[in-house]
Order: structure tokens, then sequence, then C-alpha cells
């Protein structure tokens, strides 16, 4: 691995002074120490076992306290956007009442709110219901970056863009931990892929790391104080996610100054000196590496003791930083409140985005009397499956029941699934209904396009219910390619070619080839997977209650081929090997021993995910590159237009500021998230067209003006400099872009650092 110790000791004297000098003296890491001193009388009192016993799993979602000297277990619960229902071994839902949740719209549609406010509220709601469980810890907020257009978990995961996702990373992990449950980032890191994620060996230079990937990472944990991290399942330059000394040991704790612990996904754990040294804290689950195999390597001379104490240390001060749930107290209500279903119920709202509505199609006319909807997607739930992160909602709203909900008896709304459904579970088919789909590949029927067509054309408007599905998105795999499924393009043009009047909703959580599809569709609508309130959220902007306000928090590419990590050859890569997850947790549940599992997981294959387009992910490879896309990052559309006016713009210390009027053209109240993208001129080091490095969501009465000031730190600027293994703030001119999306910049003005 490249970098020196030099440079790494720099950086934490650096951090430190940087603490030091501000007016908080304390950052939120250090004061995860203030226990420390009762912290460490208490390991002097433990036996070497005990210490142990702390650092694996008790059951699947939990690890143990000191019992004889009162110290509760530790109680953990998937996230990130909602509370799991109660597991047993393998994990098999228990079946309890009163476990069911608020499901919140899910990472990529939290995201598309562009809100800082927004994010706060759901960490903050989560917080809340984690405590009505006895939770201590939220195996969430999932940040990685959407390297891949194709990435099965780009629905939970957030942005393409680092800024966005630090900004609203920082906000969740506020909002949770000041509501008394901690986050655990997850997944650390470079987990971008679903493909081989349990052996993939991910290849990326240091300053692609530091800019791209650690970003979310190193905010929540500086700024947002996180008291828990996940090393991912993958490898990292050569070494497991759990037992990376670089990533864990130098970067998290030596520079970000990390003072909380680290837990293994779930099975990710390899081996147990690697992973003592190399920064993990509690094995998940099992206990084969941190078990007795841990106690023999102190007893045997091999472990010093020390280290071991240094994990429980870790572990103590989440412990005491978070207040234990009384056993009589924790599930004595419903997990999901009025209060916390209100959030999900406002990120809902926010998040929709308007992807096109070139004739005006929505909001719907007043004398639309019938309204078709057509689609599958209008009636599938989306709250549970996708493994991990599926949620037992108290309920959902969806999209047809919130249409039907809000038509009222005006109205009339009629609906035909259109297409059949893919279904899978557990990596194979379901047993099969009559409107599921043994692949997503599946052509069109022609009997349920018959219906469609039949009822599209005796209506005043279609709404057409296209995208994927829990089954085609979901952890554990990647998708084959980004085109709709279930026959989904002819569908559309089926109905198009006798009813015109056709607003398209996408309900998915990634991003699909809408190449064939956007003729037919006039209007388009990306309606994500947002949640119990999804529907209600859906169904207002459609009739106009409210204006459309969501952006996309990733880049829509005209084709797959396009997009940074096909173009330069470096995925799909080796698409063998079988999920690490699915594998054990299946092969648990089918009756093999735990000594088959881990032999065959030590036998996994090798495959190699090399970053070739470095730091041009996202809209910096397509910009940078001058590839035309289908829908630019930070695209959304509304009911009203905004006018930008000039910008100023002040340096301040280590501050930029830069102000300007922002005004509602319109007749309505509307949002705009006004982004703000800098742009270096003559710089001597590559860097993308422009990066994004501020924005804020603003709302505004019908002919209203505010003056909006955006702010961003300069260091923001500082770029990574592989030779002296650090960050560097070029001087020099720079542009500073303002606008309504990335392709749609109002106003720039240059200045200088
Ligand atoms: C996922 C994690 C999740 C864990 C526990 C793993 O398969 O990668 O995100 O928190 O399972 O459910």
């Amino acid at each position: 691995m490249k970098h020196s110790l030099t440079s790494t000791i720099l950086s934490a004297i650096m951090a430190t002074a940087i603490a030091v000098g501000c007016s908080n003296p304390m950052s939120p890491q250090d004061r995860l120490t203030v226990n420390d001193g009762k912290i460490n009388e208490i390991i002097a009192q433990m036996t070497l076992e005990e210490k142990v016993e702390m650092l694996h799993s008790k059951t699947n979602m939990s690890s143990e306290g000191v019992p004889r000297l009162g110290i509760q277990d530790i109680k953990y619960t998937d996230g990130p956007f909602g509370i799991r229902e109660e597991n047993g071994d393998g994990f098999r839902p228990l079946g309890w009442k009163l476990d069911s949740a608020t499901y919140f719209p899910t990472g990529s549609a939290l995201a598309a709110t562009w809100s800082k406010e927004m994010a706060y509220k759901n960490g903050w709601a989560m917080g809340k219901e984690g405590r009505l469980r006895g939770k201590d810890i939220i195996l969430g907020p999932a940040i990685n970056i959407q390297r891949l257009p194709v990435g099965g978990r780009t629905y939970e995961y957030l942005s393409e863009d680092p800024v966005l996702a630090a900004r609203l990373s920082v906000e969740y992990t506020k909002g949770s931990q000041e509501a008394g449950t901690a986050v655990c980032l997850k997944h650390y890191a470079l987990n971008n892929q679903e493909t081989n994620r349990g052996s993939v060996n991910v290849i990326a230079d240091e300053r692609t790391m530091r800019e791209i990937y650690l970003k979310p990472f190193e905010a929540a944990v500086k700024e947002g104080g996180a008291m828990c991290v996940m090393p991912a399942y993958n490898k990292v330059n050569g070494y497991y996610c759990s037992e990376n000394a670089h990533l864990n040991n130098e970067i998290l704790r030596g520079e970000w100054g990390f003072k909380g612990m680290t837990v293994s996904d779930w099975g990710g754990t390899h081996s147990t000196m690697g992973a003592a040294l190399g920064g993990l804290c509690v094995q998940m689950t099992g206990d084969n590496y941190f078990g007795q195999a841990l106690i023999d390597s102190v007893r045997n001379g091999a472990l010093d003791e020390a280290v071991v104490d240094a994990k429980v240390r870790e572990i103590l001060r989440l412990r005491f930083a978070i207040e234990p749930v009384p056993e009589d107290v924790a599930n004595t209500v419903m997990t999901s409140q009025p209060e916390t279903q209100q959030v999900a119920y406002e990120i809902a709202q926010k998040s929709i985005v308007l992807l096109k509505n070139e004739t005006g199609n929505l909001p719907i006319a007043k004398d639309v009397k019938k309204i078709a909807v057509i689609g599958q997607n209008a009636v599938l739930t989306t709250a549970a499956g996708g493994i991990g992160a599926g949620v037992k909602t108290l309920y959902e709203v969806s999209p047809l029941e919130g249409i039907r909900k809000r038509a009222g008896d005006e109205i009339e709304v009629t609906y035909a699934p259109g297409y059949r459904s893919y279904k899978m579970s557990w990596g194979t088919p379901g047993p099969l209904g009559p409107l599921d789909a043994a692949s997503p590949d599946d052509p069109a029927d022609p009997e349920l396009l018959a219906e469609a067509v039949e009822m599209a054309r005796n209506a005043d408007m279609v709404i057409f219910f296209g995208g994927t599905n829990k089954s085609i998105e979901t952890e554990g795999s990647d998708r084959k390619n980004i085109d709709l499924p279930h026959g989904q393009n002819d569908i559309i043009k089926a109905i198009y070619e006798v009813n015109p009047n056709v607003v398209t909703v996408l309900i998915s959580g990634g991003p699909t080839d809408l190449r064939f599809l956007e003729p037919y569709s006039p209007a388009i609508v990306q309606g994500w997977w947002n949640g119990m309130e999804g529907g209600t959220a859906l169904a207002e902007v459609l009739f106009g209650d409210i204006a459309p306000s969501g952006k996309l928090p990733f880049t829509f590419p005209l084709k797959l081929e396009d997009s940074p990590a096909y173009a330069t050859g470096s995925f799909p890569g080796n698409r063998s090997g079988e999920d690490l997850f699915t594998l054990m947790y299946r092969l648990d549940a089918t009756g093999y021993t735990r000594e088959q599992i881990q032999e065959y997981i030590a036998n996994l294959p090798d495959p190699v995910s090399e970053y070739k387009e470095g730091i041009l992910v996202g809209y910096r490879w397509f910009e940078t590159k001058e590839v035309p896309v289908m829908y630019a990052f930070g695209h959304g559309l509304s009911y009203v237009d905004f006018e930008y006016g000039a910008l100023s713009c002040r340096q301040k210390k280590d501050k930029i500021s830069v102000s300007f009027d922002l005004k509602n053209l319109g007749e309505m109240e509307a949002d705009e998230v006004a982004q703000l993208y800098v742009r270096r001129i003559d710089s001597k080091v590559e860097r993308p067209l422009k990066e994004l490095e501020a924005f804020d969501r603003i709302t505004l009465k019908a002919g209203e003006t505010k003056t909006v000031t955006l702010e961003f730190p300069v260091s923001e600027l500082a770029h990574w400099d592989t030779d002296t293994n650090g960050w560097a703030l070029e001087p020099g001119k720079i542009e500073i872009l303002v606008g309504s999306a990335s392709d749609d910049i109002r106003q720039t003005i240059q200045t200088e650092i």
C-alpha cells in the first residue's frame, strides 16, 4: 500500500490542531472518550474470556456486554430506512406483533430530496424507533458511492456524488444519535458492487479513495460523530476491509480520530490475527475467529492483550454513550408511530423527480374524468425484500391507492397489471402466481397487453407504472443491465399508440435505460421506492397539490456502456462466485454445517475490480468526456420556473459564500434545489469539468424572491496529492457555477483562491 507513516502522523497532528483551535474544543469523536477513566477501571477487572466474549455475536443481532459487571449487551438492527423486524436464527422473523416499523423512502429517494433537514429528520425518526425497539445501533446509513448504474444496492445508497452523500450522511448521523441510537456507517469502504462482494479485490488509487469513496465516511465520522463503522465484505487494495489496517487504523482512527467501534459485515470476518491487528472490534456473526482462537492467540503470546483491551474500550465507549433501553420499556408500543410516519411522508413529498413534462401532461388537467393506471408497479409494495434493508412496515400506501384516494368520486380510476413481474426469493424464482414472471426478460404477455391497451383507449389519460422491483434490484447481486423489464418498452408503445396522453412513473431505486420509452412518454416521473406514504405523496404531485421538487442524485446514462466502469472495461469482470451472505444463511437454512460453509468461503475465487476511471465517477465522467446522457445529475423539473439573479461572491477566512436572488416565477408555492459547482481554471492537476460543492433547498411562494447564500469551505477544493500523500490546495482561478441541475447552469462568477 502506498502511504507513508510520516504523512499519516502529520495528518493526525493537523486534525488534532484543528480540533484544539476551534471554539468547541471537543470534537464529536473526542466526546466519546469522556468515560475512558471509568472504562479503564472496568477493563482492569475483566478476565480475558469476558473481554473476548464481547468481540463476537451473541445472537444474529447482538453482542455480549459484561453481565458480571452489570454492563448490557449491544443490540443491533438493520437499517437504513426502517427498523427491521425481530429475527431469530438464520434471520427467520419471530412474528412479533409490535415490531412493524415505519418504512422510510430508500436511500436514493432520500438523496433526491437534496435536503439536509430531511436527512436529519430521517435519522432522528430511525433513532426514535430504534429506541422503542430497545436497540443501540442502527446498521446504517449505507453511504457508498453509486459507482455502477446496475448496482444492486443503488437504492440503499445515496448518491454518485461524495459531497451530496457526505452532507446527508452527517445529518442522518446527528439525527439518529441525538435521538439516542448510534449509527453504524456502512459499508466501509468501496463496496460499490454486489457482484462477488464477498471476495472481490477493489483496486483504487489513494486519490480516488480520498476524494470520492471515503468522503461521506470521513464527514459522518468527523462532523457527525458516528459511533460505529461497518467494514465491508470486499477487499480494498489486497486486504479484506475487516482486516484492512490502512482503512481502519491509519485513516479511520489515525487521521479522522474515530473513537468508536467497528463491526464486520455479517459473515465478513476472515481471520483472527489479521482482523485483530487490522482494526476490527466485533465479528458478526459467529465466533470462529474472535472466540477461542483469539484467546489462544493472546495466551500463546502471538497477540498483545492490549489489542483486545483497545477493542473492548471502543465498544464500551459506545455502550456508555448510548443509554440501554430497559427490558420492560422496550417493545411495549408499536415501532411505527404517527410522528415518524409524518417524517416518511415529508421525505416522500420532496423526493419525487419530474424528469420530463414536454406537453404539460402534468399536473393532471381538471377535465380528466377517467384515468387508466397501467402496470403492476402501481400496486406492488416495496417495503419488504431486497434482503437486509427490507422493512416489515405498519402499512404502505401503494401508488394506485394514493391515486384512487386523491381522485375521489369525481374521477374514475381503472387499473390493469399490464405485465407479469419477476419474483425471486433468496436468489431463486419463488413459486409463480399468475402475475409473476420467471425472469425480468420475459416479454410482454399478449393477454395482459391487450387488456392494458383496451383500458388505455377508453380513458382520458394513462398513468403507466414502469421500472424495476426489489427482486431485480437487490442486495447480493447487481442487475445484468438497466433495461426496463417485463416487456415494458413494448407495452408503453402500444399504449401511446391508442392514447398519447400518457404519464410514465418509474418505480425503481436506480436508473433505467429510457431510450425506447422516451418518445412514447411525454411526461416522466421518477417515483422511487418511496416509503410507506409514497403513494400519497405521488398522488399529490400528479394532481398538482404540490410541485415536484426532487433532483436526481445520480445520472441516467443514455446507455449502460457509456457509464465509466463499463467504458473503461473495469466492470463486470468475473461474474462467477456466489454471494457470501446469501450463501451463509441459506446453507444454515438448508442444513449445511458451519465447517462446510467456512471451507466454501475460504475457497472463494479472488476476482478483481480495478477502478480505472479514477475520480471520474458519475457526472464527473460524462461531463469531462463529453458523453451525452439521458438525464443529468441534479436534474428535476417543477411546475414553476425559477429565475436566478446575478452572483456575488465573498471569501472570508476559510469560507467562500455566494449569494444571489432566486425568484419563483410561477403561480404556486414550490421548492427549488439550488446547486453550486466549481470548475478549476488552469489547474495543473487532472480535474473533472466541474464538481458539486454546495446546495440548498429553498421554498418560495408564488412570485416570491429570496436571497440565497450557498457556502463551502475553501479546504473542500483541496485535492489528494499523490506525491506528498496528503491534501493540497492548489491556488488559482476558479469558476463558480450556480444552477438548477448540473446541465442547467444559470449564473457563473470567477474568483481566485
Ligand atoms: C448487509 C448489511 C446488513 C447485514 C445484516 C449484510 O448482508 O450487507 O448491510 O446490515 O447483512 O443484516
